[in-house]
């Protein structure tokens, strides 16, 4: 090391000390709690957004702004009800400077609860409960990924676009579910249509018949979903093999068909869905991500493996900008707040409460691809209600 670069660390510690701020920030390797679902319904979703953070660092030589990260992965099995025990492991015994975390909507509670409280940032890759980036939205709380309400709102726009008066909304009973059948419904008053039931299965049961015997007698012309991964592909098969495919259309926010189309088989051949991604996206972004991916782990991405790699780019936008010191959450968030993130799905940046604001395209199953149709709306962003933070 030659003298000017020795110099100028002592300075920085010296300077540090004087803030009454320890002298690790340059070298001291960045904990990354990283509580994802490894096991369960969720499993491969959260996979591939391990992965795709993974990737993130690796092509960064294993650092992010000058530090050496080490990754902590925790298997959250989403269950909220091990969900607060889960983040004290983290926050407490490993002592983590940043969270990452985490699938569903119940779980990340805990994650949202224990940001807020202890100023540890948390960077959310797929979970879309509204409440993060609304009434509970933080300095220290980032989404790389949507709102429940987001595709589904794009989802009822389009189906009222293509002429549908009356739809249903067929659910998980729990927040994401719930959340994204508001927006199914928003899109629909927004068009002029309409959202006449709901029917609801607990989380994670993949018993649909009940529900499935209900539908031709509703009077809609096209049913809305939200189910994902394990469930998703029961759910098409057992929509398929009830005879309803060609009778009444099954449309969703997109997870209902995302990275599930191969085991899905046929009985996805058609499904409309909204979401902000699609396979076809071809921006070179999107093509160089897919074929390093894939490259790296065997798969193809998905809507989760970018939300995973878009989280690592806002970390790493946050920490440049706050000099490696993830406890400068001020500065790290001015960082994110500023940058565009130059997405697999097409540029970014965050609204005011830290939720992207991101065209919703309109899919097509076909050939065991879903196929971008068209935007179903542009540059949308969560309505953020309840946002109380500087600059929200
Ligand atoms: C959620 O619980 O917020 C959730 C889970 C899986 C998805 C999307 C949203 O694919």
């Amino acid at each position: 090391m030659g003298q000017i670069s020795r110099r100028t660390i002592l300075a920085g510690a010296a300077a540090a000390v004087a803030l009454g701020r320890p002298a690790i920030a340059q070298a001291a390797p960045l904990k990354v709690g990283m509580m994802l679902p490894f096991s369960g319904t969720y499993a491969a979703l959260g996979e591939n957004i391990a992965s795709a953070f993974e990737l993130l660092i690796a092509e960064n030589g294993g650092k992010l702004a000058g530090r050496p990260v080490t990754l902590i992965r925790l298997d959250d099995e989403s269950d909220p009800a091990k969900a607060p025990a889960n983040v004290n492991r983290l926050t407490e015994r490993d002592n983590v400077d940043v969270l990452l975390g985490t699938v569903h909507s119940g779980v990340v509670m805990a994650l949202v609860q224990a940001a807020r409280e202890k100023q540890i940032p948390l960077f959310i890759p797929n979970a879309g409960n509204v409440a993060a980036t609304r009434e509970l939205c933080s300095p220290s709380v980032f989404r790389s990924s949507f709102s429940n309400w987001q595709p589904a709102y794009g989802m009822g726009r389009a189906l009222a676009t293509r002429g549908v008066k009356k739809a249903a909304w067929v659910t998980w009973d729990y927040a994401a579910g719930k959340e994204s059948g508001e927006g199914f419904r928003d899109g629909l008053r927004a068009g002029g249509a309409e959202m006449t039931h709901q029917l609801t299965v607990p989380f994670p049961e993949t018993n649909f018949q009940p529900i499935l015997a209900q539908i031709s007698g509703l009077g809609v012309e096209a049913v809305g979903s939200f189910f994902a991964g394990g469930g998703a592909i029961q759910f098409v098969k057992d929509y398929a093999a009830a005879g309803l495919r060609d009778k009444v259309q099954l449309c969703g926010s997109g997870f209902l068909t995302e990275g599930v189309l191969k085991p899905q088989g046929a009985a996805a051949e058609g499904i409309l869905t909204a979401l902000h991604y699609g396979d076809g996206l071809d921006n070179a972004k999107n093509l160089a991500f897919r074929a390093v991916f894939k490259a790296k782990t065997g798969r193809d991405a998905d809507v989760y493996a970018v939300q995973g790699y878009d989280a690592g780019q806002m970390l790493l936008a946050g920490l440049v900008a706050a000099k490696g010191d993830a406890a400068a959450v001020q500065a790290l968030a001015a960082g994110i707040r500023a940058a565009k993130i130059d997405s697999p799905r097409g540029a970014f940046t965050l609204s005011a409460s830290h939720n992207p604001v991101q065209t919703i395209w309109l899919r097509q199953a076909k050939d065991g691809q879903n196929k971008v149709i068209g935007a179903a709306v542009e540059a949308l962003a969560d309505p953020g209600a309840g946002c109380k933070m500087a600059g929200a």
